[in-house]
């Protein structure tokens, strides 16, 4: 990609060593303009995606690198809407469900490929307190609050700024979450920066800023599905989940508080096995998930970024691998999916035709006063980063 500077309304004299520019006579006014270059390693392009009903300019970002991988993010709700990566013949396909247009994706649906927060996942009946005072969220997932709220950070527009170094393109994506929004407190300054580099790897960098004590986890909720396929089911795809503990939950999807050991239980994926292997045993675990939708813990916490979980689809021969520094990863099978939202080229999404690796902290976390803090304090710099990295074998 080449930046360029041009005099607008003017011709500009640019010079080539230092890409600085005047501008003839008084047309002092310059703007940025960014264009893909055929040597480029990694490119960005912008286009025009959509216009909300309130009249917001949505737009669209393409992050491409040489190996055939490509990310389409708008910024609705940083939705990654679409994701390619090659299959074990070099063939690049989606692997990521979504949509075809604006519409679809402002409609109710279950957060395809968006941000997530200002709490990701679940806070039992929707309160918190914080110094001694409670706070009320929306209840939007009876009797629970899910996500960040009806309004979550997956539904509001976030601006961007593209930059490129290296064999780095990256998109910058920034959200003011205003004090009590949602029912949270304090102003939240929210950046999400997503990076493809050449090695087909896109990070996922989540920082935030507050001015009043508030509670964050972050996270992404794209559903893949690496056969491409998205009429067929994940059961075939091999899991892979660096865990010997799970945040076992109650029929609400709020956590009981415990931390059990996966050994002997369907939720051992130490050794890479298929979703479809036991998702129907006689587990109550799965009866309460209605399959896996649930947090693992982690293992080595202390470690920073590490190798968290790994979906391998023999078919195509794609492998995708997670690498986190949070606590904890949500596994979700699909199981709520159910044929009512459209396909992008015609058809539905039916059960379990996408799975979620969301990195994160777990559940009810400010409820929970033996799991990791998720509280952010002014002052503290709230800064996590996750990988998904594709290769094929
Ligand atoms: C998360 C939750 C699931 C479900 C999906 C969206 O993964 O844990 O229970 O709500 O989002 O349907």
């Amino acid at each position: 990609m080449n930046v360029l500077k041009r005099c607008i309304y003017g011709i500009s004299i640019v010079s080539l060593a230092s890409m600085n520019i005047q501008c003839k006579s008084d047309k002092k006014v310059e703007e940025t303009v960014t264009e893909a270059k055929a040597t480029d390693v990694v490119t960005i392009e912008k286009s025009a995606y959509g216009t909300t009903p309130k009249g917001e300019k949505i737009d669209s970002y393409k992050l491409k690198n040489q190996k055939g991988m490509e990310v389409d993010i708008i910024t609705y709700g940083g939705i990654i809407s679409s994701l390619k990566v090659p299959n074990k013949a070099g063939k690049s396909e989606e692997v990521v469900l979504g949509f075809n247009s604006l519409e679809q994706y402002m409609k109710p649906n279950p957060y395809f490929g968006a941000l997530i927060g200002r709490y990701g996942n679940r806070i039992a009946k929707g309160k918190f307190t914080l110094d001694g005072k409670e706070y009320a969220l929306a209840i939007n997932n009876d009797p629970n609050a899910l996500h960040g709220g009806p309004e979550g950070f997956h539904r509001v527009v976030w601006t961007a700024e593209e930059a490129k170094s290296g064999d780095n393109a990256s998109l910058k994506l920034k959200y003011v979450s205003k004090d009590m929004e949602e029912g949270y407190p304090g102003n939240l300054t929210v950046f999400v920066t997503y990076t493809l580099n050449n090695d087909n790897s896109l990070d996922v960098v989540y920082e935030a800023t507050t001015d009043k004590k508030t509670v964050v986890n972050l996270t992404q909720h794209s559903y893949f599905n690496l056969s491409s396929d998205f009429s067929k089911p994940i059961l075939d795809h091999e899991i892979t989940i660096d865990a010997d503990k799970l945040v076992p939950v109650a029929a609400t999807l709020i956590p009981t508080g415990k931390l059990t050991d996966v050994t002997n239980t369907p939720f051992d994926f130490r050794k890479a096995k298929k979703v479809g292997a036991q998702i129907e045993a006689k587990d109550e675990q799965l009866k309460n998930g209605l399959g896996y939708d649930h947090c693992w813990v982690l293992n080595n916490q202390d470690k920073g970024e590490r190798f968290a979980a790994s979906a391998y689809d023999a078919g195509s021969g794609r492998l995708l691998e997670v690498y986190t520094d949070q606590p904890g990863i949500q596994f979700y099978s699909g199981n709520f999916l159910d044929g009512t939202l459209p396909m992008r080229n015609g058809g539905t999404y039916t059960r379990r035709t996408g799975f979620c690796l969301e990195t994160q902290h777990y559940p009810d976390s400010p409820n929970q006063k033996d799991f990791p803090t998720t509280v952010l304090n002014p002052g503290e710099n709230y800064k996590t980063k996750t990988s998904f990295k594709f290769s094929v074998k």
